[in-house]
């Protein structure tokens, strides 16, 4: 039997290259090894946690975020799609969980924790009981398909620790039903922002998209931060804290990247002709991304029939794992 995944992300905005080498690439690669049984999830209900007054927003993205999918190799042939809302067995799940959990346990969890301080303007002092309680929600997504693995951001670990902490619980009060899995991280580090920013991300407004066009891609490359101490093109420069030589070590072959380097340690290289050099890379990285893309978003049809599939045999997967668990917790009244 192939080892199952369960993966997904929030349908909150459009992919950038964070997300991509984060945790994408690799989904991608462990699809085609042809070793696993993939299922990604669209996360509506988990979006809707932090956009419940938005909900036009969570609708938009949740096509976006396949577009990005299927444009970053995602090929339904070999993986499933699904929207996470369709799954009612989910929610259920999630009720039942919320009884193995404290609330606690729920507040001392790092990503939570994080993201309850971010959003002060939604939440005001009281965080909301939905939102508090999506690591339960989020363990539901992966037992309801018996996931076992998850490619996933390291953001995510603390969640998944959660998870095995409620299937363990689980197991030793209702019997050995349910599997514990495990995140499988990129082996990338998560990459840093064009202005230096530890993170990339929307609100920030330092990330290239999966769907950004050339000249957008070219113009955000040209406002990269690079070494403050360099100001004409013979200054000699410090590639270690320039962000145009860190995305050429992502772009560009390493033994151009050596010559960047050393052309820019030595003063020989103006700042200028070298961001040229790496929009023009990222440009050619993304192109086949970005045609991809184009061509699955003139197929609206296409992407609906490829959301309504997966979610369909989604489901029947999720009534199985149901059956087993009411079972489990006598709740198998009617045969
Ligand atoms: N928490 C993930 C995010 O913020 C989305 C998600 C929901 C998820 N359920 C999941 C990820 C299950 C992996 C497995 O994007």
């Amino acid at each position: 039997m192939k080892k199952r995944i369960l993966t997904g992300d929030r349908p909150t905005g459009k992919l950038h290259i964070g997300h991509y080498f984060g945790s994408i690439k690799k989904r991608v690669e462990m699809q085609n090894s042809g070793e696993y049984d993939m299922f990604i999830l669209i996360a509506d209900v988990q979006a809707l946690t932090d956009n419940f007054n938005n909900p036009e927003k969570v609708r938009k993205n949740v096509k976006e975020l396949c577009l990005d999918y299927l444009a970053c190799g995602i090929d339904t042939e070999k993986t499933t799609i699904y929207i996470q809302s369709m799954i009612p067995e989910t929610a259920e799940l999630t009720v039942y969980y919320s009884n193995l959990v404290t609330i606690a346990r729920l507040q001392r969890n790092p990503t939570v924790k994080t993201e309850i301080a971010q959003k002060k303007e939604l939440f005001g002092e009281s965080v909301t009981y939905g939102f508090l309680g999506y690591p339960v929600s989020q363990a539901a997504d992966i037992t309801t398909f018996e996931g076992e693995l998850v490619p996933a951001g390291e953001d995510q670990e603390p969640l998944i620790e959660q998870c095995r902490e409620i299937v363990r619980k689980f197991n030793s009060i209702y019997g050995n039903v349910l599997k514990e899995p495990q995140i499988v991280l990129s082996s990338g580090k998560r990459i840093k922002g064009l202005d230096g920013n530890e993170k990339m991300g929307k609100s920030l407004g330092n990330a290239i998209y999966l769907s950004d066009s050339e000249e957008e891609i070219t113009k955000k490359v040209m406002s990269a931060v690079t070494d403050p101490n360099r100001i004409k093109k013979d200054d000699l420069g410090n590639p270690d804290i320039c962000m145009v030589a860190y995305y050429h070590k992502l772009f560009t072959n390493p033994e151009d990247v050596e010559t960047v380097c050393k052309e820019c340690r030595e003063g020989k290289r103006g700042c200028v002709a070298c961001k040229k050099e790496l929009a023009k890379n990222i440009c050619d990285y993304l192109k086949p991304i970005r045609e991809k893309r184009k061509y699955y978003e003139e197929r609206p049809e296409l992407v609906e029939k490829i959301l309504k599939e997966g979610t369909k045999k989604a489901k029947a997967v999720a009534e199985q794992t149901m059956e087993k668990v009411k079972k489990a917790m006598k709740l198998d009244y009617f045969n």
